[in-house]
């Protein structure tokens, strides 16, 4: 598959681009008008997910104001749990909710891996996308790590604790923990593959609560989890792993057969590239609070972080997190251009 952009790709595989490219996590969401438009007509997030019409008029909003170098589906992790049986609904301006939690060891006994034919409408989303695309720019599929949905799987909602309950059932039960991740990591990756079936050409996980674990636990219920769907990715289409908090963890990441390594905030890229940037390409990540702003500091802090990256390939410049609703959609439109602007290779006389 050729695209006529291809600088993600090039990117990914750490190979010379003509700028950095640049795309934003939950760059079609609540900051753009038009999306709440669709939002609205839809009904709910779910009602808007499960259409592949609007899920794909959805995903391509941001394309079509900004010049980003990708596509992300447009969906939720949240919809293999759903798949499970687990009732998911989002409240207008809350968070998730499943009305059947995971708490016990009958419960997750009870758990099987779901007919992928129970999420046909992502799989429909993702092929209607890509004709839509039409070799523009690759289409980014992905799925929640392992570890992230049971996180979700057990509160039954999000957390204001760092999922406490969750980190109680690791250590008092270890063998249910065992026992849920399995079954959720085979869910997973019979998700991802068929993501790439019909059409996906990168696959990122999103580990966003990997970072909340001990050591131990995150490389049993983490680490161990996400190499085994990574392995199940046909090789040679690239693949993302973004951890939340994986700072400390970076050479960990960069070892589980990932291409790329997205980071958050906190992590001082310079030196994460002087970690690992001779075995993977590296994501991120610019403070999603900066698009909070003005233009002049948008741009100061997006140059600071093009520079931090250096000139080696392999790098993709994104937030490091979801983009916050009360965005400017204009502070967007000058973060895209400093990034190109600011990596551009000059054209060779
Ligand atoms: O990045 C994109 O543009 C692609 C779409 C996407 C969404 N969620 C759409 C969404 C992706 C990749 C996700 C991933 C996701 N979802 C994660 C991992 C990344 C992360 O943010 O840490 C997690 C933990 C979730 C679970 C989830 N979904 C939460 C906690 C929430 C509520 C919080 C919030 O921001 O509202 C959602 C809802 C959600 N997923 C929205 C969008 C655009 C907003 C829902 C709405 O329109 O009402």
């Amino acid at each position: 598959m050729t695209f006529a952009n291809d600088t993600l790709m090039r990117a990914l595989r750490r190979e010379p681009a003509r700028h950095t490219p640049v795309w934003l996590m939950r760059q079609a969401g609540r900051y753009l008008p038009e999306y709440n438009v669709v939002r609205a007509r839809a009904g709910s997030f779910m009602a808007l997910a499960t259409n592949p019409a609007l899920a794909t008029e959805v995903t391509l909003q941001p394309l079509a104001r900004f010049p980003l170098d990708a596509a992300i589906l447009f969906s939720d992790i949240l919809t293999v749990p759903d798949a499970m049986g687990l009732g998911l609904s989002f409240a207008q301006g809350e968070g998730p909710r499943f009305a059947r939690p995971v708490r016990d060891e009958a419960a997750i006994a009870a758990l099987a891996v779901p007919d992928m034919a129970s999420l046909r409408y992502v799989f429909d989303a993702v092929a209607q996308i890509k004709r839509a695309l039409a070799g523009s720019v690759p289409l980014i599929g992905f799925s929640g790590s392992p570890f992230t949905l049971a996180c979700y799987m057990i509160e039954g909602a999000g957390s204001d604790d760092d999922f406490t309950l969750v980190r109680r059932l690791a250590h008092a039960r270890p063998d249910l923990m065992d026992r849920l991740i399995d079954v959720v990591a085979r869910s997973v990756r019979a998700y991802v593959r068929e993501q790439v079936a019909a059409g996906a050409d990168v696959v990122m996980l999103f580990d966003t609560w990997g970072g909340t674990l001990t050591a131990p636990a995150f490389e049993r219920w983490s680490l161990a989890s996400m190499r085994h769907v990574l392995e199940t990715v046909p090789r040679g289409v690239p693949t993302i792993v973004f951890s939340k908090g994986a700072g400390e963890r970076l050479e960990s990441l960069a070892g589980i057969g990932a291409y790329a390594v997205g980071l958050d905030w906190t992590v001082d890229l310079d030196a994460a590239r002087r970690r690992v940037g001779g075995r993977v390409a590296l994501q991120g990540n610019l403070d999603p609070a900066v698009l909070l702003t003005d233009p002049a500091t948008v741009e100061r802090a997006t140059r600071a972080v093009v520079a931090a990256a250096g000139p080696a390939p392999g790098h993709v410049f994104n937030l490091g997190h979801g983009i916050v609703p009360a965005t400017p959609p204009e502070h967007v439109a000058v973060l895209v251009d400093t990034v190109h602007r600011a990596s551009a290779v000059p054209a060779t006389p």
